[in-house]
């Protein structure tokens, strides 16, 4: 039976066509350039030997994973003194945002995020029938004044990247226990921690504790970052009994894959490497900083691993123009036009020789000479 006004043939959800698909970090450059892919935030260390390892032994493609993914949510658990029972992993953090949004956000309600918060809040929101509500940010900051004004009685979610991602900048945990105090119980807070391990700040908490303590805070890390598991796509959720329940009811019965929960579970075991890691983005964050500065760009201060950099307003020295320059050279940047940030472009923390290769291209491209050689010296 067909009626006049049904169309002719099946038509997704509105809020689905309201989807801009993320665009990923690009990894070709021109033919024959050797490529230094610094667009997605990827660890210039590489995994974890160990992880290596574990990956490699892990070959029986014919077995189905375990579904509750126990081993990893076990040693997750015992590396941050966590309840395995309140973990659930993921086929990357993006798939737990995608859950949790799905399992508390559907038609009617808003979801809550900071102007320029991570993309796939955006999508996940509009996937689940939700409607995305922005708060401004201050000075590339999220602002938890203007995210507690923007709750209304239909919020359901509110994400908070803490360092955000494209900015690189945090908020103070005092500021982030603000947030939680001033959100009415029912509605979540996610907190999501993705470059928590490169933040060596007082002031800054991954939101452990808040989601250990709070009915309503959930904290999500991956394995894409500083462990460099990303193409295996590991991620993990700490939360109350009930979040961890509704994510767990939803998932896919086999969400994570065998090599994935082997690999994960060495690296998170693998306290040496992540320091390692930690280490080289300690000596070559603050020189890239002080380098891109000293060529004139206006560089926004970054906790994490990578750097958003804004480009003068002139022709011949746009963000633009300079990622044409840096791709012909194989230097691949990520342009931020998706977040509202045409005049800027991020790029991730590399190798000394990428990072070296980077300042050569910019000062080239800003038409000036390479800054005196700072503090970095040696990489790590
Ligand atoms: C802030 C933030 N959250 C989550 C993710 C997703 O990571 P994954 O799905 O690889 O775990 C990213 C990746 O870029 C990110 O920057």
């Amino acid at each position: 039976m067909s009626s006049a006004s049904a169309p002719s043939r099946p038509v997704p959800r509105p809020g689905v066509q309201a989807i801009e698909a993320y665009v990923p970090g690009k990894a070709e450059a021109g033919a024959g350039v050797k490529v230094y892919k610094l667009s997605a935030n990827e660890t210039p260390i590489g995994p974890s030997p160990k992880a290596m390892e574990a990956f490699r032994a892990a070959a029986a493609l014919e077995f189905y994973p375990d579904g509750s993914s126990t081993k990893l949510r076990e040693a997750i658990g015992a590396a941050y003194g966590l309840d395995p029972a309140r973990i659930v992993c993921g086929t990357g953090s993006d798939e737990l945002i995608t859950l949790t949004t799905l399992a508390f956000a559907g038609p009617g309600d808003e979801v809550l995020y900071s102007q320029y918060g991570f993309l796939v809040y955006r999508i996940a929101t509009l996937a689940a029938g939700a409607t995305p509500v922005v708060a401004p940010e201050k000075d590339y900051h999220s602002d938890v004044d203007a995210l507690l004004a923007a709750v209304s009685e239909r919020t359901r979610i509110v994400f908070l990247a803490n360092p955000n991602n494209p900015t690189g900048t945090y908020i103070p945990a005092e500021e982030v226990r603000r947030l939680q105090r001033g959100l009415p119980p029912h509605v979540l807070l996610a907190l999501d921690s993705a470059y928590a391990e490169y933040v060596h700040r007082e002031d800054y908490e991954a939101g452990t504790e808040l989601a250990e303590s709070c009915a309503n805070v959930v904290m999500l890390r991956t394995f894409s970052k500083i462990h460099g598991l990303a193409s295996l796509r590991v991620g993990w959720l700490y939360g109350p009994a009930e979040v961890v329940d509704a994510v767990n009811r939803i998932r896919g019965a086999f969400n994570v894959s065998a090599p994935g929960i082997a690999a994960a579970t060495a690296a998170v075991g693998d306290t040496a490497h992540v320091e390692a890691a930690v280490a080289h983005n300690d000596v070559w964050l603050p020189w890239l900083t002080e380098q891109l500065t000293a060529l004139g760009l206006d560089v926004t201060p970054s906790v994490a691993n990578f750097l958003l950099v804004h480009f003068p307003d002139e022709p011949g020295r746009t963000a633009r123009e300079a990622d044409a320059f840096l791709m012909q050279r194989g230097l691949i940047l990520r342009r931020v036009d998706a977040y509202g940030l045409p005049g800027a472009l991020r790029l991730t923390v590399g190798t000394e020789e990428a990072n070296r290769l980077l300042v050569d291209a910019l000062s080239a491209f800003m038409g000036r000479n390479a800054p005196a050689e700072a503090s970095a010296g040696h990489g790590a």
